[in-house]
């Protein structure tokens, strides 16, 4: 019997090849860093119920990934959400609706990742610092200095900067990760015991420390008392602003919010901020996957492709077409 084969990051992407692999009878495991699923799909359990922070919504355009949001809505873990839309630059607020099919996890962003995990093994807050190869197989040594293998093929699903450091047994592929630059995002969330008083449910923002804020009560099964928003700032503010401790991103990001939505903003009942440090990839690549076939050794994630959910999902796809491929 061979090896597994490794997959590193429980994301949208990782999960992808994992279930295409798994579907093509392979044994694999997946680890990841983080104490669950999802990475930058992931949604905050807190006071004001799950709070999306991270991908906001979703689109589908390419055919394969339009049949596989099918699926998940059928499943109950994807459903449309058609809010309010609305864009606001130099101070001007305005309804912007559009035709666009706009799709979220339910009854959190999560529960895709979740869904997609299912029973396949996977171990967490494992943080994976080197990729190794022995005689035969690839090992992984975690920040915890144990070893995991051995493994017959290694994909690594991390943004690209955490890539390029694993990949470094192979460096064309470590160069190719290294040249992506990935941007950071603050977002901020807020609750409201009372609601405001907007019909405002998302809104693109130009000329403002915000791009986008949305009211997370608005998408479909997101049951709570309170009217919650996320925020989240642009990357050029997130940038300057990356070691601004949370209470001050907080304060400022709800200033700017106030200034904008046109209504009365009262202090939120309850305030949360995270920093994404590679939310988005500066620049957009078609490379689809990272592969070096005779070693064994592949990249995916969003900065494989598109930087967007849909992007990301495709990437593993190719991933584990790859890593098929080769098996052959
Ligand atoms: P990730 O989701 O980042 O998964 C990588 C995983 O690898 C993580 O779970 C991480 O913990 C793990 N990991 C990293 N390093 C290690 C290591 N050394 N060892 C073990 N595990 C490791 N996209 C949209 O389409 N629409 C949106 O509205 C949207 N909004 C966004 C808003 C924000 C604030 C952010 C941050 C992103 C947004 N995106 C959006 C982008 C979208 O979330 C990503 O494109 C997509 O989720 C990336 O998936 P991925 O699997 O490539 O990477
Ligand atoms: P989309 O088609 O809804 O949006 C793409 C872009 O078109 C938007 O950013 C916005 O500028 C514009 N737009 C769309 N509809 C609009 C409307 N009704 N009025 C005014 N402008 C409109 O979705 P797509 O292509 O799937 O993009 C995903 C979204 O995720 C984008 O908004 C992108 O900025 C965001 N994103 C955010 C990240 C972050 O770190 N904050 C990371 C990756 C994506």
């Amino acid at each position: 019997m061979s090896a597994p084969i490794a997959i590193i990051g429980t994301g949208i992407a990782g999960l992808s090849a994992a279930q295409a692999l798994h579907a093509a009878g392979q044994e694999i495991h997946l680890f990841d860093k983080s104490r669950g699923s999802g990475g930058r799909m992931a949604s905050k359990r807190s006071d004001a119920g799950a709070l999306d922070m991270g991908a906001q919504y979703f689109t589908a355009r390419d055919r394969r990934f339009v049949d596989v949001v099918q699926q998940w809505q059928a499943r109950g873990w994807a459903a449309e959400w058609t809010p309010n839309l609305y864009h606001c630059s130099a101070g001007k607020l305005r309804a912007s609706p559009d035709e666009q099919l706009r799709w979220v996890g339910t009854p959190r962003m999560s529960a895709i990742t979740r869904a997609m995990l299912g029973a396949l093994p996977v171990t967490f807050s494992c943080h994976i610092t080197e990729v190794f190869r022995g005689p035969e197989h690839w090992h992984l040594q975690d920040a915890d200095g144990q070893t995991h293998g051995p493994f017959s093929h290694v994909l690594i699903a991390t943004p690209a900067p955490q890539a390029s450091s694993l990949l470094a047994a192979a460096p064309k592929l470590a160069g190719a990760a290294a040249s992506v630059a990935m941007e950071p995002t603050w977002a901020v969330a807020l609750a409201f015991e009372q609601p405001l008083e907007t019909l405002v449910e998302g809104c693109f923002v130009q000329d403002s420390p915000l791009d986008w804020l949305a009211r997370n009560r608005s998408k479909p099964g997101r049951e709570t008392l309170l009217d919650t928003w996320v925020l989240q700032a642009s990357s050029e503010w997130s940038k300057e602003q990356l070691d601004l401790p949370k209470d001050a991103v907080i304060e400022q990001l709800h200033g700017a919010f106030a200034e904008l939505i046109g209504c009365a903003v009262p202090a939120p009942s309850f305030s949360l901020a995270h920093r994404w440090l590679y939310a988005r990839p500066a620049t957009a690549h078609q490379w689809g996957v990272l592969a070096d076939a005779n070693l064994g050794l592949y990249a995916c994630g969003d900065w494989c492709s598109s930087g967007r959910v849909e992007g990301a999902w495709l990437s593993g796809q190719e991933a584990a077409r790859k890593i098929l491929e080769q098996l052959q």
